[in-house]
């Protein structure tokens, strides 16, 4: 159902409401005249009838008695379809309208006055011929004396009453002996004129008959006037004043037959015609003569239904205000019930719009639900891609990495052997061992990636053979001691079996073990711990490798298998190719792999892997089968030999290389003309930075822990290291690395493999322009010009505290170092290195150039002065200005007096 058709809808439930009251049968009353008092009192009676019937309607055309405009409105009606005529004719003419609508189906009902017509449905009136009759009647009753002269004065001559009236008057009297003449005079109800012409003619008048009251009224006004008292009888007997009744009261008139209107009457059959409910077709009224016998009677009588007529009339206006008062309600009320009802329509309508709503929210939630997972879906896809655009990047990053270093450490010893002229045999050994070892490596290297090649496309299969697992791993552990010893590290096998048996695969478990052991050596300094034991728990052998090494991070944890993990530039290359074998093994022994770990305490790596066949403890170990193992070790990967550095030379190098035998070969070359430092981490070597104050720091990019843009940072940051220069060594060789180490403040960078010459070049390209910086240093005074953004924030902050101190004549090198933050020798280090100047000079420096700017103030005398610049005594200051000018602060004062005075 739409809007529009619901407001129909309801305006039609209104217009029903208001329709209730209005009658549903129309009644047309065609009435002669309304021009007496007769007529209207029908007409009242037919309206007090009329409010018993609400359903009813009469509607009243008067005629005006005109008998062809009363013709006219009978057709009208007819053509209007009322649904019932009452017609009170104005004459015998009328019939014909009469019949026209009978013969239209329409009910006829005639009141009072007849036609020849008989075609009515009722006929409702006095009969006049009865009431001619009954005024003949009594006249003759009142003809007492012979030759009585009675006189009919008639209203009209064609109209039915008229006709009939005379007709009865005159069978009435037509026995009584003593009337004698019988004249007829028509005449109007007020034509007195006439009347009192025509009685003249007449010379004894002893009874006259008039047709109505007010006619007789008129005849009794003309008889007075002429001097003649007849008596006078008239017809209607109305209780109004000067009406019938009154008139025969006052004795105006002898007496009056009563003709009653019959509206009451007529409006009730006509009800019941139309209700079709029982009725007469003839309803003949009573009528009878009132006399100055009855009158009083009568009159009382109509009073009291006068006074009942008004109670029934004040009644039925109380009936209709309460029926007014009901509609009213009752509009209300369906006003109210259709609200009501429009209201439930609306919450109805408003329900389900909400349902639908719901529902196609739900709808558009799934929808979007479905359109999120999509795009989750393609995110995710996308990620993946991402992902493995990264990998393969990674991948060639790795690769790049992994080959570069050892091709570093056989180009480089190599280019640096071709370069020499002479060669001690020594030195060729321990390059050829050096190159042996990588190219080694470089094998391994090639053979861990066919490995992994393999695993990848599934082709990798168990070989398990049952093997004592204690003795397996005790010789593994064995062939790492001399490795162990030479680093100084506690390295230790712990089992509670002296034997185990069991089923695995020995040649892959053998790399596995070998990685993990490798990669705690990696990661473990000096003096500590690399810790191996084998335990059962349940159905699972639990090994565990305990390391006191650096430790990982989380993120470092989480990605130590992942084969070319680069998340974070910090995780030490070299290590992602064994232990991501190391788990693909360790998986294809359905077993699992985990670290736990905690920076700068250590990591344990422990091995599960399910018990399938165990054996248990055999003593006689002749009969276990052994595997025979590959040579896991030779001379090549034992440690160089420790580097023997100068401790005469004239300058210090720092060298910072995560990678031992690069770190070992550059630092034995560099020790042939530096006093060398080396660190294996960048934190490592920080500490030996601040103890030390080299000249010069060569360091490696990648890192384990801090890298080297990181430290190269730090360096640049801090008063005390900020003059050192740093060359950055790094595999990467894109720009953009490049470019990241500048941004750090790197002073230069080489990226592997590098010419050994190159390195040395470099190195002593940085160290001379230090140098020529410091010479240049020593001939300024002070804040030597030229100098990098970070020393002049040192220049200044330095100058800020001696000028803050000038007049502390305790003003210490100590206490300037402590108030930079730095040690004494940190200070004096990196004085020298700017300025060649020690502390103390760049101090009386400072003092001696403020002294001039003083001494030009000519107001201020050399006492306050000295006591100014801190010299507890003015001639200490003389003497001391004297040292460093060759003038007396006296002196100095007249010189640049006259030197004022020239200018
Ligand atoms: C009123 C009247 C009455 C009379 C009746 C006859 O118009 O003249 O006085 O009795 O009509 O139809």
């Amino acid at each position: 159902m739409n809007r529009i058709s619901f407001f129909l809808l309801l305006l039609l439930f209104f217009q029903s409401c208001t329709n209730e009251n209005k009658p549903a049968l129309r009644i047309g009353f065609s009435q002669c005249t309304m021009g007496d008092s007769w007529r209207i009192n029908q007409w009242e009676a037919m309206r007090r009838e009329l409010s018993f019937f609400p359903e009813l309607s009469l509607d009243l055309k008067d005629a005006n008695g005109n008998t062809q405009k009363q013709i006219q409105d009978v057709k009208q009606m007819i053509e209007e379809g009322y649904d019932l005529i009452i017609i009170s004719p104005n004459d015998y003419q009328l019939s014909t309208a009469i019949d026209l609508a009978y013969s239209a189906g329409i009910p006829v009902l005639i009141l009072e006055r007849r036609t020849a017509s008989t075609n009515y449905t009722a006929f409702v009136g006095a009969e006049n011929t009865q009431v001619g009759e009954q005024a003949g009647n009594y006249a003759h009753s009142i003809a007492t004396k012979p030759n009585t002269q009675i006189v009919e004065v008639i209203a009209g001559s064609t109209d039915s009453p008229a006709i009939d009236r005379h007709k009865g008057f005159t069978s009435g009297i037509a026995s009584s002996k003593n009337v004698v003449t019988f004249p007829v005079i028509y005449s109007g109800d007020s034509d007195s004129l006439k009347i009192q012409k025509e009685l003249a003619k007449i010379p004894t008048v002893d009874i006259i008959f008039a047709h109505n009251d007010r006619l007789a009224w008129t005849v009794s006004k003309v008889c007075k006037k002429m001097g003649i008292s007849p008596k006078i009888i008239g017809v209607d007997g109305l209780a109004g004043e000067n009406e019938g009744l009154d008139l025969v009261r006052k004795g105006l008139l002898e007496a009056t037959v009563l003709y009653p209107s019959g509206g009451e009457e007529a409006i009730k059959v006509a009800n019941a015609i139309l209700k079709r409910m029982p009725f007469q077709r003839e309803n003949n009224l009573f009528s009878t003569v009132i006399n100055k016998d009855n009158v009083n009677i009568m009159f009382s009588q109509y009073q009291k239904i006068k006074a009942q007529q008004e109670d029934i009339e004040r009644q039925a206006s109380r009936i209709q205000e309460l029926n007014l008062t009901f509609s009213t309600q009752r509009n209300r009320l369906y006003i109210t019930s259709a609200l009501l009802t429009v209201v439930v329509l609306l919450l109805a309508t408003l329900y389900f719009l909400l349902q639908e709503k719901q529902r196609s929210n739900r709808v558009l939630e799934q929808q979007n639900k479905a359109i999120q997972e999509q795009k989750n879906q393609i995110e995710k896809v996308s990620q993946l891609a991402q992902k493995a655009v990264e990998d393969k990047m990674r991948f060639y990053s790795y690769i790049s990495h992994e080959f570069r270093t050892p091709l570093s450490l056989i180009l480089t010893p190599t280019e640096d052997q071709l370069a020499q002229k002479n060669i001690s045999p020594q030195e060729a050994k321990q390059t050829f061992q050096l190159i042996r070892k990588n190219a080694h490596r470089l094998l391994r290297l090639v053979d861990q990636f066919l490995e992994l090649r393999q695993l990848d496309a599934g082709k990798m299969q168990l070989e398990s053979r049952d093997l004592d697992l204690v003795t397996f791993l005790k010789e593994i552990v064995q062939d790492f001691q001399p490795k162990a010893q030479a680093q100084k590290i506690d390295l230790q096998f712990f089992s509670p079996f002296s034997g185990f048996m069991y089923a695995f695969d020995a040649e892959k478990l053998d790399k596995v073990f070998f990685n993990v052991i490798s990669n705690a050596f990696k990661y473990t300094s000096e003096g500590g711990f690399i810790h191996i034991s084998l335990a059962r728990k349940a159905d699972q052998v639990v090994i565990q490798f305990a390391d006191s090494g650096v430790g990982m991070t989380e993120e470092e944890k989480t990605h130590a298998f992942d084969l070319f993990y680069r998340g974070n530039k910090n995780i030490s290359l070299g290590t992602g190719l064994g232990l991501a074998l190391s788990r693909e093994f360790v998986l294809l022994h359905e077993g699992e792999i985990y670290i736990e770990s905690e920076k700068n305490k250590g990591t344990t790596f422990t091995i599960h892997l399910p018990v399938r066949i165990q054996i248990p403890t055999s003593q006689d170990s002749n009969e276990v089968p052994m595997f025979q193992k590959k040579e896991r070790f030779s001379t090549w990967e034992m440690p160089i030999q420790d580097v023997q550095t100068s401790n005469s030379a004239e300058h210090s190098i720092l060298i910072i290389e995560d990678n031992r035998d690069l770190n070992r070969f550059l630092s034995q070359k560099f020790a042939k003309t530096y006093h060398v430092f080396s660190a294996e981490t960048a934190e490592k070597g920080w500490d030996i930075l601040l103890q030390n104050i080299p000249d010069v720091v060569l360091c490696d990019v990648m890192l384990p822990g801090m890298d080297g843009y990181q430290l190269t940072q730090k360096i640049k940051a801090d008063f005390r290291t900020s003059h050192i220069p740093v060359i950055l060594l790094t595999a990467k060789s894109h720009l953009e690395n490049q470019l990241e180490g500048t941004k750090a403040g790197a002073d230069d960078y080489l990226t592997k493999p590098f010419h050994q010459e190159l390195v040395e070049q470099k190195v002593k390209n940085c160290i001379e322009s230090r140098e020529r910086q410091r010479k240049k240093g020593q001939q300024e005074v002070h804040q030597p010009a030229g100098l990098q953004r970070h020393e002049k924030v040192f220049f200044t902050e330095l100058d800020r505290l001696i000028e803050k101190n000038l007049a502390d004549n305790s003003l210490s090198v100590e206490k300037l170092s402590s108030e930079l933050g730095m040690s004494r020798v940190q200070l004096f280090r990196k004085m020298s290195a700017l300025t060649g100047e020690n502390v103390s000079d760049y101090i009386a420096s400072f003092k001696t150039n403020k002294a001039k700017v003083l001494l030009q103030d000519a107001n201020r005398n050399i006492t306050e002065i000295a006591y100014d610049l801190g010299f507890s005594n003015p001639s200490y200051f003389t003497t001391f200005f004297k040292q460093r000018t060759g003038h007396t602060p006296t002196e100095w004062r007249l010189k640049i007096e006259k030197e004022g005075e020239k200018n």
